[in-house]
């Protein structure tokens, strides 16, 4: 996707060279334009070295190309962060007196502003106009915080938080083609207790299914994650239930599986519980320097959905240690049929791969046992390659 990215004459600007560089990580195409007093703060260069793009200020530069107008034109978003009050001002009264104000007039794109400043100028009654304007006019804010302002006051008016400026580019981009549909996500690993402090349990850090939830989210459904001990943070905007136990888990996505339209269940769930757990921590004494621990099988709960006379789209995960993509295939096709599920979702397992990583690869097993799609690259590229597969189904 083009992103145009407008930096004004702030201090934050060097905060969002660093938004620049995860866009351009995330794959995105980003084009910045910094106006003449950004270029006082951030030099042009380190923009170009970041966005991988030329830069230009300069309005009556590259005229041939009618570039006033025609990066706006092209983007696919446009985002100005940090939003000065000068700019804010000038956009909340349509003028267009640099390439930046231009380009924002000569787009049909959604605009994402993060405004940063000193808590008077942001609670003056003129930027507040201004802003009112703009949010009118369907231009997402984000931020600005409270907290640490440069030098040493403290207020309202910092730059919003590098993920949740990256968010809001990420959700203005993204198709609304889950909007009014209702999205369960199981993420995360159960956590069978031995005794108090010692559990049963698994790798699973949550970071696949809460890519789920962001991407269903940022395609516009209403999304429950029911998270077991969660590593990583649970997105903003989703109603997040948390859970420990195979037991809790089972309970929280039966409650919900009837009011949505689609369940992925990515959760890591354990097949053996502890048959009884020890009230007390047990000691390595008593024990006389070996034990063993009986196990009992724990519910299928992907069984128990597929087998659910009206049920939402279902999808299941299914990460294996086979290197050969046959017997990957072969093994999601097995468990596709034995759980009743629409998809099944393989991924390879292994020391650095899948578990705890940021990428992921997995394989989509659809109807027939064929492979339905498959993805590679960001949790969150794979996340939206199994949307699009469930909205298939669905269709
Ligand atoms: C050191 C310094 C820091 C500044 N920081 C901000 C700021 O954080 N927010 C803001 O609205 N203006 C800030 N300004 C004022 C703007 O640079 C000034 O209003 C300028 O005209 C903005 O131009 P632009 O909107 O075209 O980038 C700062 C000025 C200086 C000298």
């Amino acid at each position: 996707m083009r992103v145009v990215v407008g930096v004004c004459g702030g201090i934050a600007a060097y905060k969002v060279v660093g938004v620049i560089r995860t866009l351009v990580l995330e794959g995105h195409d980003v084009h910045v334009i910094p106006t003449e007093s950004a270029l006082q703060f951030v030099g042009a260069t380190t923009f170009e070295a970041i966005s991988r793009n030329p830069v230009s200020t300069d309005l009556f530069h590259g005229v041939a190309e009618v570039k006033h107008v025609a990066l706006g034109q092209s983007a696919d978003v446009v985002l100005i962060a940090p939003a000065t009050a000068n700019t804010i001002a000038k956009l909340a009264a349509g003028l267009s007196d640099n390439l930046l104000t231009n380009s924002v007039l000569a787009s049909r794109a959604p605009v994402v502003v993060a405004p940063a400043m000193h808590t008077e100028m942001w609670e003056n009654p003129a930027t507040q106009h201004n802003i009112g304007l703009l949010r009118e006019r369907g231009m997402r804010l984000v931020g600005p915080e409270s907290g640490q302002l440069t030098g040493s006051d403290v207020g309202v008016g910092r730059l919003a938080e590098h993920d949740a400026i990256v968010a809001a580019v990420t959700t203005a981009l993204a198709p609304r083609d889950l909007e009014g549909r209702t999205v369960v996500i199981s993420a995360g690993g159960t956590r069978e207790p031995i005794d108090p402090v010692r559990f049963i349990g698994n790798r699973s850090s949550g970071a696949q299914g809460v890519a789920l939830a962001e991407a269903a989210r940022d395609r516009g459904a209403d999304v429950v994650l029911v998270g077991a001990n969660l590593e990583v943070p649970a997105p903003a905007g989703v109603r997040t239930v948390p859970v420990s136990t195979v037991a809790e888990l089972r309970e929280a996505v039966l409650e919900r599986s009837g009011t949505a339209d689609i369940l992925v269940m990515a959760a890591a769930v354990s097949d053996y519980r502890p048959t009884t757990t020890a009230e007390k921590k047990m000691k390595k004494d008593a024990a006389g320097g070996g034990t063993s621990i009986e196990l009992t099988q724990n519910p299928d709960i992907l069984a128990e959905l597929g087998a659910q006379e009206s049920r939402p789209v279902l999808v299941g995960f299914a990460a294996e240690t086979e290197s050969d993509e046959s017997a990957l295939v072969e093994l999601g096709a097995g468990k596709r049929e034995r759980k009743g599920a629409d998809l099944i979702a393989v991924n390879r397992v292994d020391e650095g791969r899948g578990f705890g990583t940021p990428d992921n690869e997995v394989l989509i097993v659809g109807d027939g046992g064929t492979v339905a799609a498959r993805a590679c690259g960001s949790k969150r590229t794979v996340a939206d390659a199994i949307l699009d597969a469930a909205l298939a189904v669905r269709r």
